[in-house]
């Protein structure tokens, strides 16, 4: 069978019915997100903050008061959750798919493009905030390197990977809204 028949067959198998970003952090994938959902009407999702709101704390004081381990826990439930839905743009935190089960569960309901970047890139994008617990090191640089090589075999397994080193916000919407609707259009 030629290699896009196959992936037509697995996509058709799937159902696509949202779109899932996964990817490093300061790749863009809330503010990619909410462009593409406001273009398409779809509803906009973002793990993080369901899971702050459910929390009523940040990211930052789950990771300091109970730990990475209970936020991945939180990360697990709300992904499990996501598979009824239809017609909606996840943005999800950029160590979600490192649990082969969340990119497993995605993936039967959601194209899952892969928003990507080079370290020195989202070091630019991410050093003026401290919002991210995984990043405040004294060298936050070689953490991105390191947790980079780490994460790259999970998110090269997405449907889709686009570099957004040299792309404008409006530039990698517009291009993830062409994959969806070519994965669509296959479906039909
Ligand atoms: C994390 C990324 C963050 C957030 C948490 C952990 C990670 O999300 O989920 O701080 O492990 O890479 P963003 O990718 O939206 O910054």
């Amino acid at each position: 069978m030629a290699r896009n028949q196959v992936f037509n067959a697995v996509l058709v198998a799937r159902q696509i019915h949202n779109l899932a970003l996964i990817g490093f952090m300061g790749t863009g994938k809330s503010s990619v997100g909410r462009l593409v959902a406001d273009s398409l009407h779809f509803t906009f999702l973002d793990t993080d903050r369901v899971i702050e709101a459910r929390a009523g704390k940040t990211i930052r004081e789950i990771f300091e008061q109970q730990g990475e381990a209970a936020f991945r826990e939180l990360e697990r439930g709300i992904v499990a959750e996501l598979a009824h839905r239809k017609k909606t743009v996840i943005s999800t935190g950029g160590g979600l798919p490192v649990d082969e089960a969340n990119l497993a569960s995605l993936k039967t309901h959601a194209l899952v493009v892969c928003l990507w970047a080079s370290p020195e890139k989202i070091f630019e994008r991410v050093h003026n905030h401290s919002h991210r617990p995984l990043l405040n090191e004294p060298e936050p640089l070689e953490k991105i390197r390191s947790l980079l090589a780490e994460r790259g075999p999970y998110y090269r397994r997405a449907d889709v990977l686009m570099n957004t080193d040299f792309r404008a916000l409006r530039e990698v919407a517009g291009q993830v809204i062409h994959q969806f609707r070519l994965a669509q259009a296959v479906q039909r």
